[in-house]
């Protein structure tokens, strides 16, 4: 069974839980798109071209355990504002989309660019305070420093650059279902996903 799940939205929104608890119930694969980007970073980070970066991926850069920092977002946001950098990771993407036994991939441009034709389409968002308030919570274990103004500000200059680019910005597929999760609980949303999920299965088996 080929079946693509798209799910995009800004930076700590919930893409992550909903794509993993997805993935989960439903036995598909799942991408977190964002990853590509942040393993890329890393490596022009460490002196390498972002395109050479970009094309040399491998699963051990991808299991980098320094990706989820503030600074690695960053830096991430910054090659994914590079078309040939884009260009590099569009069929590694695609070809996950279309593995045999369903995909979902999370990410900016997945329901817009990457899978037009997925079967489902999830843009999920939520206020900037509440996005900043749950990362802080994730990131704040590992750095008592940080401060949920220093998160919040980092959120919003992420997305502004990520929903600026000209190449492949960030925004909902006209036909994708919105999750606002600024007041639906995680757990919520991932009903109503699970809902769109099952109804497109049965609809594809109609
Ligand atoms: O999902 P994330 O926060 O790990 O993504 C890190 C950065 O990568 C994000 O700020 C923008 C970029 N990105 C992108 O441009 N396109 C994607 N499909 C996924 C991520």
């Amino acid at each position: 069974m080929i079946f693509t799940v798209a799910i995009d939205g800004p930076a700590a929104a919930g893409k992550g839980t909903v794509s993993r608890e997805l993935a989960r119930h439903f036995g598909f694969a799942h991408l977190d798109t964002g990853l590509l980007y942040r393993a890329t970073g890393a490596k022009v980070a460490d002196g390498m071209a972002p395109l050479a970066a970009a094309q040399s991926l491998t699963p051990d850069d991808l299991a980098r355990t320094d990706l989820r920092s503030a600074a690695a977002g960053q830096a991430a946001s910054m090659v994914a504002a590079l078309p040939d950098v884009r260009a590099a990771l569009v069929d590694f993407q695609r070809r996950f989309a279309r593995r045999a036994g369903g995909a979902i991939l999370d990410g900016r441009d997945i329901g817009t660019v990457i899978c037009p034709e997925a079967e489902v389409k999830l843009y999920v968002t939520a206020s900037d305070q509440v996005r900043a308030g749950r990362r802080f919570a994730e990131l704040s274990v590992t750095d008592p420093a940080l401060t949920v103004a220093a998160v919040l500000s980092d959120l919003q200059a992420r997305d502004a650059r990520d929903s600026a680019r000209a190449t492949a910005p960030l925004c909902a597929a006209d036909d994708a279902l919105l999750l606002d999760t600024t007041n639906l609980a995680i757990e919520a949303a991932v009903e109503r996903a699970v809902a769109a999920v099952a109804k497109a299965l049965k609809q594809g088996r109609d």
